[in-house]
Order: structure tokens, then sequence, then C-alpha cells
């Protein structure tokens, strides 16, 4: 019997594009070692074509045939992999121009969702994966987010419930250098003994106005929030922690507790600017250690 599974590892082998869940985000998978397949997978994301993806492997070992095994890389690989860390390192001369965007270094991630998982073990070869959203939207954190990005440009997507982490894996450059956090994530800088760092390689993570809703959005301090909705002019969406107000057309309430908070943001991003509102409020999470990723991704969708 075919599985979704094993039509999926077809699909790949064929050229063809596959999106499925990790437990950060939905990735838009393609066969990483296949140009034609990549030239595919780049002109549905609408990405640039200087910009690296990451690519997804089932183990560490098989990972380390791509990139460079470094004391530190092996380290980190043993303590966070499977999981929501990718590691750019050196490339070796499998990670080809048409993966890494031109650079000397390639990103690479073992997964841990099940799903992704069975894909990889399936398919029995690297997946290049960026967000399965289009370039400058919102990552998906559902099977139905991808669908309603991408549509038929997407050959199947594998349905493996609501992504449990929610935000993008941490990044780690260990290429170049002293190691710096290219992109804060789940796993935070402070666990990792690594500073965040600017600049580095080129990440379109790193560009400023990037993981944006439609509708234009605002950081408000929580000691402002009142303020600004009594000044609103016209129709709002809040993203708050406090209960919702009557003078406000949409409310949606998040968790007090960073990673709670994580695992709901896109969804909720997607929510508010479905309200059709003219408008987004976001209540800014307190200035505490935990919230760094959050406050990342809430700044990149506020950017103006
Ligand atoms: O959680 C994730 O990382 C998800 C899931 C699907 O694995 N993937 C993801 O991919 O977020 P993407 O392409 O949307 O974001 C990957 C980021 C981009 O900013 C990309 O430019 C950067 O990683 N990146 C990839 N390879 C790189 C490299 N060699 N040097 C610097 N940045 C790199
Ligand atoms: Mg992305």
């Amino acid at each position: 019997m075919t599985t979704p599974v094993r039509r999926a590892a077809e699909i790949l082998r064929a050229g063809g594009l596959v999106a499925f869940p990790t437990e950060t985000v939905y990735g838009l998978g393609a066969d990483a070692s296949s140009a034609k397949a990549m030239a595919r997978l780049y002109s549905v994301k609408g990405r640039p074509a200087d910009h690296p993806v990451i690519v997804h492997f089932l183990s560490a070992s098989e990972a380390f045939k791509w990139g460079e095994a470094t004391q530190q890389a092996k380290a980190l690989a043993e303590r966070f992999w499977p999981g929501p860390l990718t590691l750019i390192l050196k490339r070796s001369d499998k990670a080809r121009d048409f993966v890494t965007g031109g650079q000397p270094s390639v990103g690479v991630r073992v997964p841990s969702h099940p799903v992704a998982r069975e894909l990889l073990k399936e398919f029995g070869g690297a997946i290049a994966a960026p967000s399965a959203n289009r370039f400058g939207r919102v990552s998906p954190t559902t099977a139905a987010h991808v669908r309603e990005d991408l549509g038929a440009d997407v050959d199947l997507v594998l349905e493996g419930g609501p992504s449990e982490v929610g935000i993008e894996s941490t990044i780690v450059d260990l290429s170049s250098g002293a190691p710096v956090v290219l992109r804060p994530g789940r796993i935070s800088a402070g666990e990792l003994g690594i500073p965040v760092g600017k600049g580095g390689p080129r990440h379109s993570g790193g560009m400023e106005k990037h993981y944006a809703p439609r509708t234009p959005a605002r950081l408000v301090a929580t000691h402002d929030l009142d303020k600004e909705i009594s000044r609103l002019k016209a129709t709002a969406a809040v993203l708050a922690f406090s209960r919702p107000d009557e003078r406000v057309d949409f409310w949606l309430r998040m968790p007090r507790e960073p990673s709670a908070y994580a695992q709901k943001l896109y969804a909720s991003l997607r929510e508010l600017d479905g309200a059709g509102c003219d408008a987004i409020l976001i209540e800014a999470p307190p200035a505490e250690p935990g919230w760094e990723a959050v406050l990342d991704r809430l700044r990149k969708a506020t950017a103006p």
C-alpha cells in the first residue's frame, strides 16, 4: 500500500516539492542534490537565488557529510539533535551553489518531528527546506496554512498537526571565526552559551522586514496599551496578555509563558491579519529572559 510518506518520497525523487511538518514550522521540501528541484523550490518560494536554504538530515553523521564536523558542531549536535537547531558549517562539495546561495557555508539540521523523520528515512537523502510560506510571509505552523499560502504550487502537503515549537529553529554560525547565534529560537543563546551576532553571512531571516502580516502592525508597551486603544480612529485587532477590551473589534489573548506564546504566535498573526481590521496592535512581551526569540519575530512582524 502506498502511504502518504512513500508518495512524498517518490515526488521528491522525481524533482517535485513536498511540504512537511517539523517541530518548528512546516518546511517546503525538495531534493537538495538536484539543481532542477532546487530551481523549482526557489521559484515557488519567490526567493532570490543568492539566499541559502537549510538542508535536513535523518542523522548528525549524514549532516556532517555536507558540513564540516568541528568539535563544537559535534558537541551541539550531540546535545540538541534531533531538534530545533540549525548549524551553519563550512560546506563540503555535496552542498552545491544552488543550496548555499553560492556561500562557502551550508545550513544543516536534524529535525525531531516523527513525520519529517519518516520522510527523510523513506527518501534516503538530504532534503532542502525553507519554511513553506511565500517569501516575506509568516511561516506556516499547520498544513492548512501551507495550502493557504502555496495552493497548487506544492505537489503534496504532509499532515502532522500544529508545530510544537511554532517559530523557526535557532541558527548558530560555526563557519567563520567565533560562533554566533544568527537567529534566536526555542533553544536560547543563553542555553547555548553563544552570543547573538549581528551581520555575518547572508540570511533572509536577518532582513529587517520579514515575518510580516499584511495589515500594518505595531508593538505597544503594556503601559501604553490603554492609551493607544483610546486613540484608535479605525478598526483594530489586538494581541495581548490581558482580557479583551470592549472598545476593540478583534482581540486575541496570549499566554504569559514564552514557549506557549511562540507556539501560538504565527497562527495568531494569521488570525489577526484575517480579521480585516485597519491595524494590528501587539502588546510587547516583558523584558525578561526567555522572550528573545518571540521578541525577535514580533520586531520583524512590526518593522515599518
Ligand atoms: O525551523 C526552521 O529552520 C525551518 C524548518 C522548515 O526547518 N526552516 C526555515 O528555513 O526557517 P528558512 O529558509 O525559512 O530560513 C532559514 C534561514 C534563512 O534566513 C537562510 O538565509 C538562513 O537560514 N541560512 C541558510 N543557510 C545559511 C548559510 N549557509 N549561511 C547563513 N544563513 C543561512
Ligand atoms: Mg522562512
